[in-house]
């Protein structure tokens, strides 16, 4: 068996394959190795800018980005100037996008269990939407919000849907710590406990199934519920949450924003929704996956007598997605994406365990070797952001690139760096 060359599919927007070399931005990744060293992020600008716009222009105005996906003040900035809110899930999340320059007004705060601190701030600096989570939260916000300023929610709610994915990233079933249960009617009473808070004003409802979806059929579920409520209490806002899934390998295929929004907007229309009720969004890794491709070199090929290993200068420190969801990736090398993948190999790590695995069948062209380039396509989405120190290692660079220039948004992690909480 042998794999084909890498898909251009999977590639950012704007990639250019040549024989020798593959060109993102308008640069080419076989430089940015040389000039930034490896592991390294590579985000591409045209396809996170082009994303953005999508969804800015696919669902109304209030569509926000996901930043739990991939954040930096530089991704924070470019989706708030594409158009977008950000959608932040802790204190520190919103700290980012606040310091980015990003106004509060294009903020909206989610948290299963946002802090008496965190919800202090988000109220302190005017966020445009809170997402109430919790009647806990609902017993915070009221002894909050008289003695600041007036607040815009959201009430999650748990539609009951069972969306078809990793049972990880599965958040709209009964059975889950997010949101309020329809089913139960918790839903109902929270709507109106909120309404009763003079300064909070509830503007909507916002449910999210899960991650990595590629079945509209799901989403249309759950708006299948929220338009009751929508409809019943006279809202004029509801958000289907993220989740809308990408291609991570050869042979899948995802349905696109345009698509996810004209699927849900006919679904609404169908429901009987009136068209000035605003139709909301938060996609995160329909944004920055496909943007990101990582950069690694190779340091070990250890042939034993099952298979050949190559190990990589990152692994699960970078992306921890394949132990944590067993989730595919695929691999090219940098100096020959046009060749055949004729060597099998498992593409390991450099962390001190057997699990740190990359791609458990890696398919590469023939005498890949140490010190060549690879590159994993499609690592924009939940690998920077769950990137940890294990094994004390620093976390990779981040470079965006376009119009032929790479800039560094995110210097590498320095021994210093680790060593600066030791007290
Ligand atoms: N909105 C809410 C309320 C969410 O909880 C999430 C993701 C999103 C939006 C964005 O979802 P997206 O469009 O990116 O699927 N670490 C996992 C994904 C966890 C997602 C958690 N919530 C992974 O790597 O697959």
């Amino acid at each position: 068996m042998s794999a084909e060359p890498i898909l251009p599919s999977l590639l950012p927007d704007s990639a250019q394959l040549s024989e020798r070399d593959v060109v993102v931005g308008g640069v080419s990744l076989r430089d940015l190795a040389a000039t930034y060293g490896t592991p390294l992020f590579v985000y591409d600008e045209a396809t996170l800018r082009s994303r953005c716009r999508e969804a800015a222009s696919a669902f109304d105005d209030g569509v926000a980005f996901a930043a739990k996906s991939f954040l930096c003040g530089a991704m924070a900035r470019l989706a708030f100037e594409e158009g977008l809110c950000i959608d932040v899930a802790t204190g520190g999340e919103l700290d980012v996008v606040l310091r980015s320059g990003v106004p509060a007004s294009r903020i909206i705060v989610h948290g299963n269990n946002k802090s008496h601190d965190e919800l202090e701030r988000a109220l302190a600096v005017g966020v445009h939407r809170l997402v109430i989570d919790s009647f806990d939260e609902i017993d915070r916000i009221r002894s909050l919000v008289s003695t600041t300023k007036p607040l815009d929610c959201l009430v999650r709610v748990t539609p009951g849907v069972e969306a078809h994915t990793h049972e990880y990233v599965r958040t709209g079933q009964e059975d889950s710590k997010f949101g309020f249960s329809v089913a139960t009617g918790d839903a109902r009473r929270a709507v109106l406990e909120l309404r009763a808070i003079s300064g909070v004003t509830l503007h909507g409802v916002h449910a999210h199934i899960g991650s990595q979806i590629f079945d509209l059929a799901g989403f249309r579920e759950s708006l299948g519920v929220l338009a009751d409520f929508v409809k019943h209490d006279g809202f004029d806002e509801l958000c289907v949450g993220g989740g809308l899934g990408v291609a991570y390998v050869a042979g899948e295929r995802a349905p696109s924003i345009t698509e996810w929004a004209s699927a849900m907007r006919t679904g609404a229309r169908e429901l009987g929704l009136d068209s000035s009720m605003r139709l909301l969004a938060e996609p995160g890794r329909a944004i920055v996956a496909q943007a990101g491709i990582t950069l690694y070199s190779v340091g070990v090929v250890k042939p034993v007598s099952q298979r050949t290993y190559v190990a990589v200068d990152g692994g699960m420190s970078d992306n921890p997605r394949p132990v944590l969801y067993g989730s595919g990736y695929e691999v090219f090398d940098v100096s020959r994406p046009l060749a055949e993948r004729s060597q099998s190999a498992r593409l390991v790590g450099k962390h001190c365990e057997s699990g740190d695995v990359l791609i458990d069948e890696a398919w590469l062209p023939e005498l890949t070797g140490v010190g060549d380039v690879i590159a994993t396509p499609v690592t924009g989405a939940y690998g920077y952001a769950m990137a940890s120190n294990y094994n004390r290692v620093p976390r990779p660079a981040v470079v965006f690139v376009a119009d032929g220039h790479a800039r560094e948004v995110l210097r590498r992690e320095t021994f210093d760096d680790l060593a600066r909480l030791e007290v």
